[in-house]
Formats: structure tokens, sequence, C-alpha cells
């Protein structure tokens, strides 16, 4: 058989005779690009992920308990002491490298272009969302007298725009050679019959694979190789959209090595009981994080002795790994989530039809599952207003109004 009519057996063999047409409609360098994006996905796995679409939830007996936490506000000064010298020791020898999760479509705040290009309008002038992130490195740079590598995690769709930002603003300063773009992967987007989406480059459609793709393509793409190399051990991984995010914490990382587990990650205690974010928790023995809309209700009200949230330390994106911990998560994947969109695409007819309903199924991984992996995890809880800061909707909760005035606030406090 050769090869042109393996692919066409793989494709009927996954029900995909649309891609099988559209292919022999194709000629020369168009039909190579097909052909090899079609050998590189996993079909199988597709298919999968798409017969799971189809089941029910499965509602298992899980077990669900508080998790362990340390609150930052209440050590006491030996702790902080000891916790500080440990994490310093780490980032002056040049141990520690940070990520930027910047692969985002950042499709609620609506502004065109990756999310790091989005100016927060904060005295006056202004500030983009890279330039912060870039202003706490270089701070940090100043202080341990290093230069920390920065990692910056973009996707297919926004690298290039990335890219261009970041060349034309000089990397806000930044020494170019610690910055590094990677691109997150991607996955084909499936409608409801199982039949992977048409785009207008008369490829099949794909979209990002969500933050917790971070982990593959860091080594796939040669990152962690790099970061081995470097000498790398800890590896803070943070969000693009969080405007006072301390993505070079020493009493987080000091905290960490002091409890020796391989991954520790800051909190912020829920707002209300009913806040929409994620908190953390013990399911079946293993640190998680609980989406708000799993957490049964009695559970989200429960308070312990001191009348606090039982379940109420919320998960904002600011993790740190062991180089080792992130190697292994890299080898054992992680379930993919499904989202139903509107996706638009090419029909039949090469016509390009934008759907007013969601057709399609989107498929992510999240950061935070990858934590049950694991025995435990060391979590700090921090002050939101010291430490969560998201710009998230255009408008009202998480915007850049609500983000502007805590970031002005905390450098404010900080005078
Ligand atoms: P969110 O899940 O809040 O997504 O990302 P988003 O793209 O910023 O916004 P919406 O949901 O489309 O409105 C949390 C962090 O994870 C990154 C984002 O860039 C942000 O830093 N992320 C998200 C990725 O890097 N890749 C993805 O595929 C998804």
């Amino acid at each position: 058989m050769d090869k042109n009519e393996e692919v066409i057996q793989l494709l009927k063999t996954y029900e995909q005779e649309h891609i099988v047409q559209l292919l022999e409609k194709l000629e020369g360098e168009k039909k190579e690009k097909l052909v090899d994006q079609i050998n590189k996905i996993d079909f199988h796995q597709m298919m999968e992920l798409y017969e799971n679409t189809k089941k029910e939830i499965e509602i298992k007996e899980n077990k669900i308990e508080a998790i362990k936490y340390l609150d930052k506000e209440k050590l006491t000064k030996n702790e902080k002491e000891k916790f500080e010298e440990l994490g310093q020791k780490i980032i002056v020898s040049n141990q520690y490298a940070v990520v930027t999760m910047a692969g985002g479509q950042g499709t609620r705040l609506g502004h065109t272009g990756p999310k790091g290009t989005f100016k927060l309008d904060v005295y006056g002038k202004g500030k983009y969302l890279f330039e912060i992130l870039a202003e706490n490195l270089k701070e940090a740079n100043k202080k341990y007298d290093t230069t920390i590598p920065w990692y910056i995690m973009t996707s297919k769709e926004n690298n290039d725009e990335t890219q261009e930002f970041l060349e034309k603003h000089n990397y806000f300063g930044y020494d170019k050679n610690n910055v590094m773009l990677f691109k997150q992967g991607e996955l084909p987007l499936i409608d409801t019959e199982g039949k992977m989406l048409i785009g207008k480059d008369l490829k099949i459609k794909e979209a990002s694979d969500g933050n917790g793709g971070l982990f593959l393509s860091l080594r796939k793409t040669g990152m962690l190789a790099d970061m081995k190399e470097k000498g790398i051990k800890w590896i803070f991984i943070g969000s693009v959209d969080n405007a006072i995010l301390k993505m070079v914490d020493t009493t987080l990382l000091g905290m960490a090595i002091e409890k020796n587990v391989q991954i520790a990650s800051k909190s912020v205690l829920k707002a209300n009981a009913h806040e929409r974010v994620g908190v953390f928790c013990k399911m079946n023995g293993h640190p998680k994080v609980i989406e708000y809309t799993e957490l049964p209700e009695q559970m989200a009200e429960e308070v312990d002795n001191n009348g606090e949230l039982k379940y109420g330390e919320s998960h904002i994106m600011c993790n740190l790994f062991t180089i080792d911990a992130i190697e292994k998560i890299s080898k054992e994947p992680l379930i993919y989530h499904s989202a139903f969109k509107k996706n638009s695409y090419i029909d039949e007819n090469g016509k390009e039809i934008i759907p007013e309903e969601p057709n399609s199924y989107k498929f992510e991984a999240f950061i935070f599952d990858s934590f049950e992996i694991f025995d435990d995890i060391a979590i700090l809880r921090g002050k939101r207003e010291d430490d969560f800061a998201p710009v998230k909707n255009k408008e009202g909760v998480d915007s850049p109004k609500t983000a502007k005035e805590l970031y002005e606030k905390y450098w404010e406090r900080q005078k």
C-alpha cells in the first residue's frame, strides 16, 4: 500500500470520509501539508475523546477532605526566615526559572491579540501585562543579582504576534537571551457526529490543548532539556493575566523545600462560599483542585472550628514544580475536558459556515489535574490584595477595572 492509500485507509477507519474527499480535491503542497498533519494526529485518542463527550459524567464515590495549608500571615519569625533562606539559595545559585502561560485565547476579555499585549490602564500611561511581568522579574533579578530564565508558552495562533510585540518593545528591558518562547500543542475540533472540522486553510482545524498542555510541550519543544542544561531545579508556572502575580516568592519556594514536596501552590481565601473558583482539597487521598461546579453545596458552605470555609483555598494559577515533577507529568497524559463551542468550518462544498450555536468540541487539559499524580503538595495561603488581580472579564468582577485598582493599591502599600 503506498503512503497515500495508507492515509486514506486511516481516515476511513475513523469515519473521516469528508477528509478523504478533500484530499482527493487537493494537489501539490496543499495536499502534502494535509497528509503531514494527518500523520501527526492520534486518531484513536481523538475518537476516544469524542466518545467520552457522549457519556454521562461518572459520579464516583469520591472521598473529599479538606487540605492542609500554611497561612503566610501566620508564619512564625523563625519559619519565615528559614523558608526565605532556603528559597534564596536556589535563586542565587541560578536553579530557578519562570514559565508564563500565554497561550490562552482570552475570549472573555475580548481583546484582539495575545492577552499579554493588553494594556492595563494603570498610573495614567498604562502598562502592558507582559510589561508588568517583565518588571516583576527584573526586580527579582536585581534583588538576587541574577537573571532568571523566562519561558513563555504561546499558541500556534498567537506565537508570531507575541514574538513581534516583545521584539518591538525590546522585551521590556529583559535580557533577550533569557526569554524563550515555545508553542503549546493543539488538538482537532470535532463536531457532534465525530467528524473533524476543516479550516479555511484546507487543513484539519485544531485548537490549543489547554494550559495543561504545558508539560508535554515543555518536553517536546526542548525547553525541558534547556532547563536541565542550565541546572534549573525549580520552575514557577503562572498565568499571564494576574497583575500582581508574585513569580519569585522565596517563602513559597522555601516552604516547598522544607516540606520536601515536588509541587507548591499559592492560594487565596475564597471571597465567599459561592465564588466561582476551583478550590484545593484532597480527593481519595490525593491533592486536587475541585471545580465549583463539582463541589456539593453543603461542602462549599462548611466551616471549620475557626469559622473559616473548610474548602476555601482557591487555586490562582500560581504554582511551583520541581524539574523532576515536570518531567514525570509530561510522560503521564492528563485527562482532557471537553467544551462545546462555536467554531466556523468549511463544508463539503467549500463554503465557510459560521455557526450561531455551539457545534463542536474543543479538548483541553488543565494544569491542576497534574496535582493528583502526587501524594502531597504544599499550599501557602497568600492574600488576595497582595497576590491576585486577575484580568479575565471585559467588565465587572476580575476585569481591567478591578485589576487596576488592586495593582495601584498594592504598589501604593509598597512605598
Ligand atoms: P484561562 O483559562 O483563564 O483562559 O487561562 P484565557 O484564554 O485567559 O481566557 P478565556 O477563558 O478564553 O476567556 C488561564 C491561563 O492559562 C493560559 C492563559 O493564557 C492564562 O494565562 N492558557 C489557557 C494557555 O496558556 N493555554 C490555553 O490553551 C489556555
